[in-house]
């Protein structure tokens, strides 16, 4: 096996990558698919993470085809683990092990976060093998299109939608409250190259930041998240913004699970669930000091 990065022009074979070995995986073990779209959708995932960290799409090879592919996002304070494939083709041989070695080498001594489905046993695997440890566990809801949307949460303090000037301080919050720092991905989705994503902010009566969520709306990807919030209330409010903008498309979003007034609120508004994910962590990871929200792209663990 050969490992390498992607190469000019490939993005388009590991978008069918991903859109292959994720719908087949599902597709067997638990009868449904992931991606309802084409393969081309699916073009977001390298698109995106080449555009924000060049060279971090490692492909594994063997006798000349593409194997398996994975991301990964080195940042200050840790390095992020996006999307693991291998072909159906080459399921159980170690193609996955062989990326996840070479990317805990390339982290050296950084943790590496990462968001895994708590439905794959064959993911969950591969990483507690190599020494992940779950440290969260979040719903992924949604609310069904024929709900209407319930009225907004009356907490005190405002949302809008975030601008460029608001970037410290998102960044600030989400070192506080998650104890991860990644301004490169925070000034993406203010940027929002194609229009895709959607940022809002919510602040206190003092004015500050106490809360930001960000949002995709892509055929390969259409979830609400990642964002922090320093308690459920605002968390709510962000949410309800959120939904609100994304009328009509089904976004997903994933919860906390201990946040039970949170989870409570949600299921009064008609929310249901579609999957549980892990945030897990390969080395050290402190208390969330408030609302995380996770997201897979991109992956924030
Ligand atoms: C998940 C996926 C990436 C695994 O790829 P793979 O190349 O088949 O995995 P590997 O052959 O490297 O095996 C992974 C390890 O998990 C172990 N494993 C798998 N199922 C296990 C189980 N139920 N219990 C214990 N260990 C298990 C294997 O034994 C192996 O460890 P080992 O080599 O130390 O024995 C692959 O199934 C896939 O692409 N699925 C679809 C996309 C997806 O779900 N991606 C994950 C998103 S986070």
């Amino acid at each position: 096996m050969n490992l390498r990065s992607m190469r000019p022009g490939e993005e388009g074979d590991i978008a069918a990558l991903i859109h292959r070995s994720t719908n087949a995986w599902y597709r067997e073990k638990l009868g449904h698919e992931i991606f309802a779209g084409t393969p081309e959708d699916c073009r977001i995932f390298p698109e995106t993470y080449e555009e924000l960290d060049p060279g971090c799409c490692l492909v594994a090879e063997i006798e000349g085809r593409i194997a398996g592919s994975c991301f990964y996002h080195p940042r200050d304070t840790h390095v992020g683990l996006g999307i693991m494939n291998a072909a159906p083709e080459f399921a159980g041989r170690g193609v996955a092990k062989a990326l996840l070695t070479e990317i805990l080498e390339r982290a050296g001594e950084l943790p590496v976060r990462l968001v895994s489905s708590a439905m794959n046993l064959d993911s969950y695997s591969l990483y507690t093998r190599a020494g992940f440890c779950p440290v969260a566990v979040y719903q992924d809801m949604v609310l069904p299109a024929d709900r209407p949307l319930a009225p907004p949460p009356m907490i005190p303090g405002k949302v809008r939608k975030a601008d460029a000037a608001d970037l410290f301080a998102m960044v600030d919050l989400e070192s506080e409250v998650a104890g991860i720092r990644r301004a490169k991905d925070l000034s993406h989705f203010l940027r929002s190259p194609g229009g895709h994503w959607t940022t809002f902010v919510h602040r206190d009566l003092a004015g500050k930041i106490d809360g930001w969520l960000a949002s995709i709306d892509h055929p390969g990807c259409r979830m609400i998240g990642p964002g922090v919030m320093r308690e459920d209330g605002v968390a709510l409010a962000l949410i309800h913004a959120q939904l609100a903008h994304r009328r009509g498309t089904s976004p997903v979003f994933l919860v906390p699970t201990h946040e039970a007034a949170l989870v409570a609120e949600l299921y009064g508004w008609g929310c249901r669930n579609v999957e549980l994910h892990f945030a897990q962590v390969h080395g050290a990871s402190a208390p969330p000091q408030g609302v995380v929200m996770p997201s897979f792209l991109p992956e924030s663990g």
